[in-house]
């Protein structure tokens, strides 16, 4: 029996109409990553940063998550031993798909989070500039995901997780943003077979043990399947 450990990135919600971040279409195509995801750019335009954040808001609330999300669910229900479920992503399709423990590391669309004083609760659909927080009412309300230069959340279980792991696979991320990036050699060093499952190979393709290359809607209810039925 295993100790499972799964990371997720934009790839598993793609086909559910998400849409990624780097790549053709991605959502960084025509944005500076720096204007709408560091706290620098927030400070200088929060307009901008909130029109982002609101309008794929809108839309992850629109989307229903697909196969390879149903499919993890169904791992974390059927299979005997531990699964943990890590997503780099901020949408809700986890949850929407079935899976009740979903370690969120970068944050929530659905959360804010107020910078003077850490409050955080839920966002309207329309978050704005100088929206007051609940609890302090200073005008300082922000997504509460996480942007390049901040620390992602919930690390000290992540890595306790990773250091029991024995297969870590990593499902639908490009392998370019650290800490999360670097979860393979973590699960490595703790002696897991570590599978990369992927439309096509990642930045960190070669520190992987096995490799999966599809659609995340075939790949992983089949690799699923194989893990229920071996
Ligand atoms: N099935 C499987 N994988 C797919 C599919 C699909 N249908 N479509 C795309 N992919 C793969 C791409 O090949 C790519 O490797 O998903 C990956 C998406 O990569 P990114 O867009 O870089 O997304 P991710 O790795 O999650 O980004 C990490 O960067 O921008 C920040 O904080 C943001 O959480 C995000 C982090």
């Amino acid at each position: 029996m295993e100790n499972i450990v799964i990371l997720t990135g934009a790839g598993i919600s793609a086909e559910s109409g998400m849409g990624t971040f780097r790549g053709a279409g991605g959502l960084w195509e025509n944005r500076r990553v720096e204007d709408v995801a560091t706290p620098e750019g927030f400070a200088r335009d929060p307009a901008l940063v909130h029109a982002f954040y609101n309008a794929r808001r809108q839309r992850a609330a629109q989307v229903a998550p697909n196969a390879a999300h149903m499919a993890i669910a169904r791992l974390q229900r059927d299979y005997p031993g531990t699964v943990t479920l890590i997503t780099q992503n901020v949408d809700a399709l986890h949850e929407k798909g079935g899976s009740g423990d979903v370690i969120h590391m970068h944050g929530e669309l659905a959360g804010a989070l107020c910078a003077a004083c850490d409050h955080r609760w839920t966002a309207p659909d329309e978050m704005q500039p100088g929206h007051p927080c609940p609890a302090c009412a200073a005008p300082a309300a922000r997504p509460d995901v996480v942007w390049f230069g901040e620390m992602p959340y919930h690390m000290e279980r992540i890595l306790d997780a990773l250091s029991q792991a024995t297969l870590f696979a990593a499902i639908g991320t490009s392998g370019q943003v650290y800490p999360a990036a670097g979860f393979v050699q973590e699960a490595y060093t703790a002696g897991a077979h570590t599978v990369e499952i992927n439309l096509e190979p990642s930045a960190v393709v070669s520190d992987f043990a096995e490799t999966r290359f599809g659609p995340a809607t075939q790949t992983v209810p089949a690799w699923v399947e194989e893990l229920l039925t071996r």
